[in-house]
């Protein structure tokens, strides 16, 4: 029977190893420091940082550093290995608990650019997906019920704000984690008389942190950040249904590319909609990740824990969940092809200008509560009759009330109800654009 070795078991080597590039870049800023502060000799520092840049260009050619406990180790390790035993001098007035939390905010922080980048890919998309199909008006939805008539750009144009405000909320949390943890060194800070400000600068953060413990103990950022995250993929799961939903035969709004779909094993005739299925799927481990992290941080105590270390499984998770599922979806949006001429039709269907008639009435005076009273039995009539509003006769509409004029009739189409919704922020196709003009703006 093979046993589990204890020094396996808390090993992180196998998933902290893609955090070698920045344990390296914050020593090399680590041993400047030390130098400039004569806490080492200038020559030795020299050793020290020749040593690990040559590591940091051949890990960038791929090879492979020495196996160890974690990252810290393997690298101090391979250093050593390299330019002997002045190499051990790195670690002075440092530990790997403040090393770790510098090593996370300087992963972190190029992982936020790199999805927000994404993000602005996938608005992009958006935005020419809305601009390809100006004018093809749908039957909007609430309760999954036909409401009132939109167009398709102003529909989908609600996914750019939305991940607009989770690009906002990214930078966010890249404010807030923007201080540097290293110089607590364990738990208490260090009696070396060193130079944190130095090295801030160096590694490009605003602030210090400003408490040791604080700094050694919170993973509060990577809670953040992966709630950022769950909302990105709330977002993309509720796009994604969209799609599902919108290319079932029942709805037939939309066909989504072949390279999107794929065949079953057994009916020869189906085409499934297996991307946008997956992308709704992966949300559930995205909000997963976020539990996970917020239980292990619960009730431990300050300062450093070793339970720390199990952060990383979720937050890797995360990054490359969110940058596989935002790099799908830009590509799957623009793949879609639009049944406008079905969606159009179905807006003839549900009486989506009920309210628009009600409206009418009530310009002209009559309370909108009676006015949508009195159009609630002309529906009724109307169902009853097999009719669409629109087929209406003047008399049999002034049957139900007196005010209504010619007019009426002439305000029921969806075109007509679309370009009526001229509040800002509405359907009508003038703010549609205005919009599309803004984001654009912002995207800039
Ligand atoms: N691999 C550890 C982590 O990710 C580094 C810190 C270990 N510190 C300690 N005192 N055991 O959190």
């Amino acid at each position: 029977m093979n046993t589990v070795r204890p020094s396996d078991f808390i090993a992180s080597i196998s998933y902290d190893i893609r955090l070698a590039p920045y344990d390296i870049q914050g020593s090399i800023a680590h041993a400047k420091m030390l130098a400039k502060c004569r806490i080492i000799p200038r020559r030795e520092a020299q050793r020290i940082i020749r040593g690990l840049t040559a590591i940091q260009r051949d890990l960038a050619r791929g090879k492979s550093l020495p196996i160890d406990e974690d990252v810290h180790y393997a690298v101090e390790r391979e250093l050593i290995r390299r330019v002997g035993s002045v190499g051990g001098k790195l670690h002075t007035a440092r530990s790997r608990n403040d090393q770790i939390a510098l090593d996370l905010r300087l992963y972190l922080r190029e992982r936020i650019q790199s999805i927000q980048r994404e993000l602005t890919r996938l608005e992009r998309a958006i935005i020419t997906f809305a601009e390809r199909h100006f004018g093809t008006i749908m039957p909007g939805f609430t309760h999954l019920q036909h409401a009132q008539p939109l167009l398709l750009s102003h529909h989908l144009l609600a996914y750019a704000w939305m991940l607009q405000r989770d690009k906002t909320r990214l930078s966010d949390c890249a404010r807030r984690m923007d201080e540097l943890p290293l110089g607590s060194a364990a738990l208490a800070g260090t009696s070396f008389p060193i130079d944190r400000a130095a090295v801030a600068r160096d590694l490009r953060f605003s602030r210090l942190a400003e408490n040791s413990v604080d700094a050694v103990s919170d993973r509060d950022f990577l809670v953040e950040f992966v709630s950022d995250g769950a909302l990105i993929m709330m977002h993309l799961s509720r796009l994604a249904e969209e799609m599902v939903l919108w290319s079932s035969p029942e709805f037939l709004f939309i066909e989504l590319g072949a390279e999107f779909t794929s065949g079953s094993s057994i009916m020869p005739q189906k085409r499934n909609p297996d991307v946008a299925e997956v992308l709704r799927a992966e949300t559930g481990r995205v909000y997963g990740n976020l539990i996970n992290l917020l239980v292990i941080l619960k009730g431990l105590p300050l300062s450093y824990n070793r339970d720390l270390q199990e952060d990383k499984p979720a937050l890797f998770d995360t990054v490359d969940t969110l940058q596989a599922c935002l790099e799908v979806t830009a590509p799957m949006l623009l793949s879609l092809r639009v049944n406008a001429e079905r969606m159009r039709r179905l807006c003839d269907r549900g009486y989506l200008s009920a309210t628009e008639l009600a409206d009418y009435l009530t310009e002209t005076g009559v309370p909108f509560r009676e006015a949508h009273g009195i159009v609630k039995r002309i529906v009724a009539y109307c169902r009853e009759h097999g009719l669409p509003l629109e087929r209406l006769s003047l008399p049999e509409l002034r049957r139900f009330h007196p005010r209504f004029d010619s007019g009426a009739l002439a305000v029921l189409s969806p075109e007509r109800v679309v370009e009526r919704k001229r509040s800002p922020g509405g359907t009508a196709s003038f703010r549609v654009r205005e919009q599309i003009r803004h984001l654009k703006r912002l995207l800039q």
